[in-house]
């Protein structure tokens, strides 16, 4: 069952991408109309957004009650106006998503406010998740950079752009932790770790919201997918996740309650079973921890067909029973393709007492005060004549380059053969599948962007090099999923024919010729867009096709290589990293301006400055490994758990290089003894000591050296992203409170702080060495 669940949700999903380019277009003349727009206005206070929406409340009939609930996508073989347009009026719709004209949103939204009983708004809902038009770096490259203040300018311009065509919400920030890089979905959150998961959490959140509800040019947010989705059985997406209370507590809930804490709006339930209870019917989720512990007052969307598929879960019987057990576990809006299970269930359920009216009208409230925060009363159309110039403003691309730039990690830079001399007559080869790909360049979900515009790395190199550069390029390989997309599958479109067997070899020898015949090659490997994302998960890590051939060829010229990663997932490159690869580049999937960002870095125009966001394993047998475990032994024999693989990663959590070097020293702390409550300041100072401006990313971690649990081995709790110039220091202070000190102890089942002797460590990497103790004392 859960396989043909897992279809059907992939099914839908890839094929969104196709009908939006496809059908979007014609329908901007059907729905084309004049709509009068009001001025924007301030939205409503929220004290007034709940009282309004009371007193609405009581003006509605059960059936109008049951169709706020409601959320249908609007694309592909769901996309029929004329049963909408009919919903809409009779009131039996309260949410679209997947609407992306503004014309079309403005006809919808007229026939709502003008020609339903209540003239209530429709909110719009869609997929912004790492840009709308611009594209910025996938969410784990933004993570990546370690810059919180990135992370929310991207969402801000997001949200400006997605804002302009009328969109109201987005489903983003994605806060799934992530530990697992086989799961596909990896690529769009922030990473293993719940501290910076928490940062990045609550800083998209502000970009996307601004400093509340309802501003001008921003939408509403959407933590998602509430909780534990990443712990999937076996990285295979959609598959069950069996998580302890104190991990979920630790490590999976924290990004969610950040982003309750930055004022999310709203979330959105996972798919899958958590602990045998499906997310999207689990009380214990949506009621004890977000509503009752955390005071949750916004809403929860179910995830797409979320409710429906109770019954592949086995956990409800019916659809009746679907509707019933999701609405009592406190789904508040059904997203769904047409399955519709709440409103063609709960009326019945409420004649035969299987929930009461009273437990509707609390989930239709926030529903209805969301859309009174956002101002959609006041303003529900968009203004169609500024759509053009919000898209096309070019500070938005030059955002997505300079963000570009902060995510790219250095890995390697054996003899510092990067940066690149842009001024030198160097030849250079270019190679691999990836370098001029401007669609792979963009990562998964994405949608309105305008592929012709985008960068890829082999039009950056060209661009700087200008006329007089000698660069040559070649594909070398081809890359390709053993089994299609959905998106293949459904649409028959044409998935790239390979090459012949001889071709192949040809295309091999050929790159290898084109190295040999230059003084640098550029490789730029990694995985096609539609390997990362959602169904997009693997069973091994290795570079897909014959790219890691490929790579040893080339190598094997003796001349120089410089390894560029374009990819949303640790993947095995132990071969490059311990052989004669010379530089390896992380660049990620990087956006519209991706290839004018790598230029830069190769060049030297932009200095490395990111750091991973998760552990990079050696293999995918070392799976799971992060850098916050446990230890259960003596931890100098940590390192020696395998006979046949170190247990150590290939690279640890927070490493990145740089074209500079820095030091950090002179760790202080003020106080050796404090008690429960209070905090204890530390401070390093951080030099750059090479002779070019560069950044460091000054992280500290701490270890609880006893209590009533055992405590992971590091966690990191502060972490600050600096620019320096040669020879500039900076000194670095962090504070920690009960805030970082505190945890959920298996023990007693509650959070505690425990008067306990603390390790603390300041660094560059989750290795970091200065080192200094304090105690918690009574
Ligand atoms: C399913 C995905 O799991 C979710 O992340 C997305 O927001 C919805 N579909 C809507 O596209």
């Amino acid at each position: 069952m859960k396989n043909i669940r897992s279809v059907r949700i992939a099914r839908f999903l890839l094929s969104i991408a196709v009908i939006l380019t496809i059908v979007a277009a014609p329908f901007n003349s059907v729905f084309a109309q004049k709509i009068r727009i009001k001025k924007e206005s301030m939205p409503t206070k929220s004290g007034d957004a709940r009282q309004r929406a009371n007193a609405l409340l009581v003006q509605m009939t059960l059936e109008e009650k049951i169709g706020q609930m409601n959320q249908l996508f609007f694309f592909g073989q769901f996309q029929k106006p004329d049963s909408m347009f009919e919903g809409i009026r009779k009131g039996q719709i309260g949410s679209l998503l997947f609407v992306t004209d503004p014309a079309q949103i403005n006809q919808f939204q007229k026939i709502a406010v003008t020609e339903s009983r209540l003239k209530i708004p429709l909110i719009f809902g869609f997929d912004v998740i790492h840009g709308f038009r611009t594209i910025f770096p996938v969410p784990l490259a933004t993570a990546a950079s370690w810059d919180p203040k990135t992370a929310e300018r991207n969402q801000t311009i997001a949200a400006r752009e997605a804002r302009s065509v009328g969109i109201n919400w987005t489903f983003a920030p994605m806060v799934d932790i992530a530990r697992d890089p086989r799961w596909g979905r990896i690529v769009e959150g922030a990473g293993e770790d719940p501290f910076l998961g928490s940062v990045m959490s609550a800083a998209q959140v502000r970009g996307f919201q601004g400093e509340k509800i309802g501003m001008p040019e921003r939408i509403l947010a959407c933590a998602k997918h509430f909780a534990g989705y990443g712990a999937a059985e076996g990285g295979r997406d959609y598959d069950a996740s069996y998580i302890p209370e104190s991990q979920m507590q630790n490590v999976y809930l924290p990004p969610f309650k950040a982003a309750v804490e930055a004022g999310v709006g709203s979330l959105m339930s996972a798919y899958m079973d958590l602990n045998d209870v499906p997310a999207t019917g689990n009380k214990w989720l949506l009621q004890d921890v977000l509503r009752k512990d955390w005071n949750f007052q916004g809403f929860v969307v179910s995830d797409a067909d979320a409710v429906k598929n109770l019954l592949a879960h086995g956990y409800a019987r019916d659809p009746q029973d679907a509707a019933v057990k999701a609405l009592n576990a406190g789904i508040n809006l059904e997203m769904s393709l047409e399955a519709q299970t709440y409103v063609k269930n709960l009326g019945d359920a409420v004649k035969k007492k299987l929930v009461t009216e009273k437990q509707i009208d609390a989930m239709v409230l926030p529903l209805l005060e969301a859309k009174y925060k956002l101002g959609l009363f006041e303003n529900p159309y968009v203004d169609q004549t500024k759509v053009d110039a919000i898209l096309g403003d070019p500070n938005h691309r030059d955002a997505a380059q300079s963000a570009a730039e902060s995510a790219a990690v250095l890995l390697k830079n054996q003899n510092n053969i990067l940066p690149l001399d842009k001024n030198s007559n160097q030849k250079l080869a270019v190679i691999g599948p990836l370098a001029d790909s401007k669609r792979d360049t963009l990562g998964s979900w994405v949608f309105q962007q305008n592929t012709d515009e985008t960068v890829t790395i082999l039009e950056g190199i060209k661009s700087k090099l200008g006329t007089k550069a000698r660069v040559e390029y070649t594909e070398g390989v081809q890359i390709r999923r053993k089994f299609p997309s959905f998106f293949d599958a459904l649409f028959g479109s044409k998935r790239p024919d390979l090459w012949t067997p001889e071709q192949a070899e040809d295309e091999i020898k050929k790159a290898v010729k084109l190295a040999k015949n230059s003084d640098v090659s550029v490789l730029v490997l990694g995985e096609s867009q539609d390997m990362s994302g959602e169904a997009a998960s693997r069973s091994s890590l290795e570079l897909p096709g014959r790219q890691q051939e490929l790579l040893e060829a080339v190598t094997a010229t003796g001349k120089p290589v410089v390894l560029i990663l374009m990819n949303g997932r640790p993947l095995d490159i132990t071969w490059a990293a311990q052989n004669n690869v010379s530089s390896i580049l992380e660049i990620w999937y990087p956006g519209t301006r991706g290839g004018t960002a790598a230029a830069n870095l190769l060049f030297g125009d932009a200095n490395p400055g990111g750091k991973l966001p998760v552990t990079w394993m050696r293999n995918a047998g070392q799976i799971p490994i992060y850098y916050s475990h446990n230890t259960t032994q003596d931890p100098s024999l940590q390192g020696k758990r395998y006979w046949n693989e170190e247990s150590v990663p290939l690279y640890p959590f927070g490493y990145g290089l740089s074209y500079t070097t820095f030091a950090i020293s002179n760790m202080k702390m003020n106080k050796t003894q404090i008690k429960p409550g209070d905090t204890v300041e530390v401070s390093v100072d951080v030099k750059n000591t090479g002779n070019r401006t560069g950044d460091e990313v000054v992280q500290l971690y701490i270890h609880q050296q006893a209590g009533s649990a055992s405590r992971p081995v590091r966690e990191l709790k502060g972490f600050e992203r600096v620019t320096l110039a040669p020879g500039e220091t900076k000194t670095i202070r962090f504070k920690l409170g009960k805030k970082e000190l505190q945890y959920w102890s298996a023990a007693t089942k509650s959070w505690v702080q425990e008067a306990e002797t603390f390790d603390v460590w300041v660094g560059n990497d989750s290795n970091a060495a200065n080192h200094s103790t304090f105690k918690v004392v009574p």
